[in-house]
């Protein structure tokens, strides 16, 4: 049964601290805690140009944030700077994309990147970001025809990560902003 926003708010912050080492158990509370898309309704905001990425709620050990995908759009090939990520998808359907990281020379910026393989993460099925291999990247393809909504909990915040360019060759580490913070445009 689908829980409210606030409620999964107020379950998320009883979990102790250190069961965000735990990939299993915050993937297993995604699944039992599938978010009313209704009550999310504060923190959607749609840009024709881009995912948007919007802050519901910070502490020290988790930040908790919707990320609005119009129809097509697609975020970059990217790490997690060592965190651990849970994705959970109220509205819609994503395509996850996992890449393993060959070989980096990190003073040249170069790497050698290779596509291993793709989930469809939807309402009954989150993702956890296997910490081994955290390189993916997440888009809405243009053939599900729709919007969708993924709700992501970080572990330990962050606000930095890594890019990768499409030829698979090349990274940057990138500043990450937000959209919105608790509802308000910044
Ligand atoms: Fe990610």
């Amino acid at each position: 049964m689908n829980v409210s926003l606030q409620d999964f708010v107020a379950d998320l912050r009883q979990i102790p601290p250190e069961r965000f080492a735990e990939v299993q158990y915050i993937k297993s509370f995604l699944v039992t805690h599938p978010i009313d898309p209704s009550t999310l309704q504060s923190h959607l905001f749609w840009d024709r140009q881009h995912y948007t990425r919007n802050l519901i709620d910070k502490t020290s050990v988790y930040e908790l944030l919707a990320i609005c995908w119009d129809i097509g759009q697609s975020s970059s090939i990217h790490n997690h700077q060592g965190q651990n990520c849970w994705m959970a998808v109220p509205v819609g359907r994503l395509i996850v994309e996992n890449y393993r990281v060959l070989a980096s020379d990190s003073n040249a910026s170069l790497c050698n990147l290779v596509k291993t393989d793709m989930t469809v993460m939807d309402t009954a099925n989150p993702v956890a970001v296997n910490p081994e291999f955290p390189v993916h990247r997440v888009f809405n393809s243009a053939v599900f025809e729709n919007r969708a909504v993924s709700v992501h909990v970080y572990s330990l915040p962050f606000d930095r990560c890594t890019v990768y360019s499409d030829d698979l060759a090349k990274f940057e580490e990138i500043h990450l902003s937000y959209t919105t913070e608790y509802g308000e445009r910044k």
